[in-house]
């Protein structure tokens, strides 16, 4: 068998061989193929990218039918059981788990770089006290890059690592700020006694305590929450912060425009619609006619269906079962009824089933969030801090590519010719 495909053009009855590794063709392999000399070229045309490879990748693998997920090739089940999101950061950026002197040394250096500039007080006072935490998210790394210069310096490995290292410590730092700051209550500092998501539940609900004590069993929950959201392959916020970081931008801007790309409902901000869509159904009577809703285009089921996923995704198995260790904490959060009616009634569905349409990650973490205490508005964020580290390691290799360069696309020009302007007196 040959690793290639041959593609006859019909319109001039010529056939090409072109080669096939790792199961795809080469789109530049087509711009041979023309109709006359002056011809362009063929071109692939890809809306959404849907069966378009834009890089090559060692971080996640992903096989949506068999709904595998993995991480530098450990699968998510056994990071989520066994490892904490630190460690998974390491390796997500750094291709191996670190050893155990790696791994203080790693842990060292995030929870010493977790606090902010005193400018970022001033600043988050400009805001409204309703400013939804996402949007200033992506305005507080931008501004990062205004006081990190260095950063444009990114193929100087010393400062990449310091900037990586520096966006994933300040990211809870910023989340729980603009959460203080809707709330009106004293900003908190960080604790670096605590681990990573134990200081990040402290600098959201410490009150007056002199040391804050996470519970543990939310602490543990919120740190394999942030395994299962670290990394996803090529989504549509990890291709934003690609795309940008292509230009040589820093990665503070890089990741201010992942995370405006992970705002979108249909992407990071799913998990706030999950809850307000729940709400609206209301009660465990009521799903039958969402149901029918949906089935007549009326509205959308928030938290099912994936691009990739056409199984059941790994991540949404995992945190079903957290929610169980939540809730006997918290005590149960009202909804799951309402939810797991839902999934009950979709997955039995010829609508749901023919279409391949499961829960994702976004459908259950949400009720996990309502039931710690976080307002829905913080959801997204929440996605937002452990993916920090996902983007900046698929930014890294996508730096350290020889075969990438500027991200641009092509088009197909479907406008008006060429046309004289007109005066606007003379244009009737
Ligand atoms: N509810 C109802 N119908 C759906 C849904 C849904 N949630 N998702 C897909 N469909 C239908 C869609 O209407 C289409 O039907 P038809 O072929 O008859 O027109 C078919 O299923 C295929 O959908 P698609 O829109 O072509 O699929 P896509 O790969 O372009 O979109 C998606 C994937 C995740 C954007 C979409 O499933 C969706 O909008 N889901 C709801 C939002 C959501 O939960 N997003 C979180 C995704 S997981 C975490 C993350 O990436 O952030």
């Amino acid at each position: 068998m040959t690793d290639t495909l041959t593609i006859t053009d019909n319109r001039t009855g010529k056939s090409y061989e072109v080669p096939v590794t790792d199961g795809t063709v080469r789109a530049m392999d087509l711009r041979q193929i023309k109709v006359n000399e002056s011809d362009f070229g063929l071109m692939s045309y890809d809306p959404a990218y849907k069966n378009t490879a834009s890089c090559r990748s060692a971080i996640t693998y992903i096989d949506g039918d068999k709904g595998i997920l993995r991480y530098r090739g450990y699968p998510i089940e056994q990071l989520a059981e066994q490892s904490t999101y630190l460690e998974v950061a390491y390796l997500l950026l750094k291709g191996e788990l670190p050893k155990r002197a790696e791994l203080d040394a790693w842990q060292y250096e995030i929870t010493t770089h977790t606090y902010l500039h005193e400018f970022f007080k001033t600043s988050m006072e400009g805001y409204r006290y309703d400013a939804h935490p996402m949007g200033r998210l992506v305005a507080f790394l931008g501004t990062l890059s205004t006081f990190y210069t260095d950063s444009k310096e990114i193929h100087d490995p010393i400062i990449r690592e310091q900037n990586i290292v520096r966006i994933i410590a300040k990211m809870p730092t910023i989340a729980a700020w603009a959460y203080r700051h809707s709330l009106g209550r004293p900003y908190v500092y960080p604790d670096n006694d605590l681990s990573y998501s134990g200081n990040f539940l402290s600098m959201l609900f410490k009150i007056a305590e002199p040391s804050y004590q996470p519970n543990p069993v939310l602490e543990r929950a919120l740190d394999v929450l942030f395994i299962l959201h670290a990394d996803h392959e090529q989504n549509c916020s990890t291709a934003a912060a690609r795309s940008v970081g292509s230009s040589q931008a820093d990665p503070y801007v890089s990741l201010a425009a992942a995370s405006a790309a992970l705002y979108g409902p249909l992407h990071g901000g799913a998990n706030e619609q999950v809850l307000r869509m729940l709400d609206r159904i209301g009660s465990k009577a009521a799903v039958p006619d969402f149901i029918k809703r949906v089935k007549n285009r009326e509205a959308k089921l928030m938290g099912f269906g994936h691009r990739v996923y056409k199984n059941y995704d790994p991540r949404a198995r995992v945190i079903k079962k957290l929610a169980d260790q939540v809730f006997e904490v918290t005590g149960p959060n009202p909804r799951l009824d309402i939810a797991l009616e839902l999934e009950r009634i979709a997955l039995e569905d010829e609508f749901f089933v023919q279409r391949k349409l499961y829960p994702n990650v976004d459908f259950y973490s949400g009720l996990i969030y309502e039931a710690m205490g976080f307002p829905v508005e913080m959801f997204p964020v929440l996605f937002a801090i452990p993916r920090a580290s996902g983007w900046l390691a698929q930014w890294s290799e996508m730096l350290d590519d020889k075969e990438q360069k500027i991200a641009r696309p092509r088009q197909i020009y479907t406008g008006s010719g060429h046309r004289d302007y007109v005066p606007s007196y003379e244009r009737g």
